[in-house]
Formats: C-alpha cells, structure tokens, sequence
C-alpha cells in the first residue's frame, strides 16, 4: 500500500508536468474534509443530486423496469454514508420491492457506519457490505445470475478522465448482463461562476482538502512538503467542461521524500495537477459510452439543471 502509494507519488513528481494522483485525498483527515465540503453553500452537487433522489424516487424507482417479483441486486459502488441511496431504499422497501443493498466500499469504517445507520433506521432492507475493490467485488457478485441495478453517484466518474471513464464503464459492463442497468451521477457543464466557486469556496475548505496530501505524504512517506510553501490553485475551462486542482509552489524550493529516496525541486509558480472534475453534457457521455454495452435510457435533472443521473441499459 506505501509501496503504491510511494510508486504513484514517484511517478507523478518525476513528469515535466507534475502531477498527483486525487485517489490519495482519502484518507481519514480527506474524508472528514470531504464532508464538509459536500456541506459547503458552494459545493452544488450534492443538494442538486438530493433533490432528484427526493422529488423523483418514483421516476427513478419505475426507470429500474423492475418487477415486483423478481429478486434483484442493487448494488452502490463507492457508497460513503448512503445518504441519498437511503431515500431510494426507503422506496423501494414500501413498495414491496424484493432486494439486497450491496453497498461497495474500499473503506471499512464507511461500510460499517452504513450498516450501523441502516439498522437502525431501515432494518426491513437486508444490507450485505462489499468491502474493497469496486472490480474485485463486481466479479464475485457477476456469479449470481439475479438482475442487478448498480448505483454510481455523486459524480464520482467525473474524477476520472474520458479514456478512464470509458474503460472504467467497458470493465463494468463486462460483469453485468444482458438489461441490467446502472444509474450513474453526473454534474452537468454550465459556466463558470457556478462550478469554480464549488472548488475554491471562502472558507477554505477544498484549499485545505488539497494540500492535505502534502500533509499526508510527509506523514506516511517521509515526506519534508511545507504545506505553506504551496497555494490551492484551481481552474476551470468552460468550453472543455473539466475543473482542474492544482498545488503551486511559492516558491523555489526542494521536498525530500523518505519513501522514494528522491529529492523533487520546484520552480517559483511551478504547479502539481492533483484533481480532475469532469462536467458533462449528453454528448460527451454518448462519446463515453461509444465502445461501451451501456446505452442511455433516461435522464432526471434537477430544477436548475445543474446535475444529472444518467439511467443507462446494459444491452
Ligand atoms: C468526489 N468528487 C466527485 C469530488 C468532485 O467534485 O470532483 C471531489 C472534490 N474535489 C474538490 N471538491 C470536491
């Protein structure tokens, strides 16, 4: 895991261009700073997805095409607190729908707080963690045979660039079947004044969600970052719809770093790219989606249009 970690930190500091992984934000200090950015009055996503969940659960329950008799698997990659998937499970247990919550995490405390909160508040759905891997997991779920709805939210895909994307929705579909369906989160391209402020609020929460990898690589890597020596620098281009995080140094200076046994150096202004968010409109999904099984089938937005949960068919 430090081996990886001290791989992919190598790897990116050593480009012309540096570059940092975002998946290394996660960690518990990134996770706590993560929801409060979802909190932020700035952060959109996460209220705009909500409303779909709340205002249209029956929309989104009847685009499922489930039937109320036939067993079916409804499967959460990357499902953190469930919160909206709550609503959705509310629904479906009223209804009388016949299913198991999978929720797929790589976190354990997360799966845990889940199952605790589902207890409590839910106990008539039967929920069975998945713990790990989002592919590891989808192969010992493929072996099943029962249909499968899997949810993929909160534009998580939009992390991932557009070949990552599509390979990441190629492998997906490998391990579903034929009408199987996946519901997938995305935020929508719209201008600038909207998106930018949801990574660079007043308060400074995403700015310290971002060099809170420095402070992990000095914890975990023997790393010697002065956190102070680099600025939260995030940009968005309207036209490509992808917001871009980067760290930029203050300064001249050298890091240290134990783990890869390297010395990196920095120019004044010189920038390491850490994040990606990829807004997204119906064509660029559809390019996505071109050397997939998926195909779309349904859309629901919120009122001012700013997210989307695209309901896609496995074909
Ligand atoms: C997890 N992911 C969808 C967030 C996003 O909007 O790209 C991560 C994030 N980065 C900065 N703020 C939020």
């Amino acid at each position: 895991m430090i081996e990886q970690f001290a791989k992919n930190v190598d790897a990116g500091l050593s480009k012309a261009e540096k570059t940092l992984p975002s998946k290394y934000f996660y960690d518990k200090n990134g996770d706590e700073l993560f929801v409060e950015i979802m909190k932020m009055p700035e952060y959109y996503l996460t209220r705009c997805e909500m409303e779909i969940f709340t205002t249209q659960t029956d929309e989104l329950i009847a685009s499922f095409q489930a039937h109320k008799n036939d067993y079916f698997e409804l499967i959460e990659l990357g499902a953190g607190d469930g919160s909206k998937t709550r609503t959705l499970l509310e629904a479906l247990s009223k209804k009388d729908y016949q299913f198991d919550y999978l929720p797929v995490d790589i976190s354990q405390n997360a799966l845990d707080q889940l199952q605790q909160s589902l207890q409590r508040h839910l106990p008539q759905v039967s929920v069975v963690p998945k713990h790990g891997d989002y592919f590891d997991m989808l192969g010992s779920v493929k072996d099943s045979h029962h249909p499968k709805i899997v949810l993929f939210l909160g534009s998580n895909i939009g992390n991932m660039t557009d070949p990552e994307a599509s390979e990441f929705l190629y492998q997906l579909g490998a391990n579903l079947s034929k009408g199987d369906k996946l519901l997938l989160g995305t935020d929508l391209i719209k201008p600038a004044d909207v998106v930018l402020p949801a990574y660079n609020d007043d308060s400074g929460i995403t700015s310290s969600f971002n060099i809170n990898l420095l402070h992990r690589m000095n914890a975990e890597l023997g790393a010697t970052f002065d956190p102070d020596g680099f600025v939260h620098a995030p940009e968005y281009n309207e036209n490509e719809g992808i917001a871009k995080s980067y760290l930029l140094s203050n300064k001249v200076q050298s890091v240290e770093i134990a783990a890869t046994g390297k010395t990196y150096n920095f120019q004044a202004g010189e920038k390491i790219h850490t994040e990606i968010s990829r807004k997204y409109d119906d064509q660029v999904l559809a390019k996505i989606l071109a050397k997939t099984d998926f195909s779309i089938s349904a859309k629901f937005t919120d009122k001012k249009n700013y997210f989307a949960d695209y309901l896609l068919n496995r074909n």
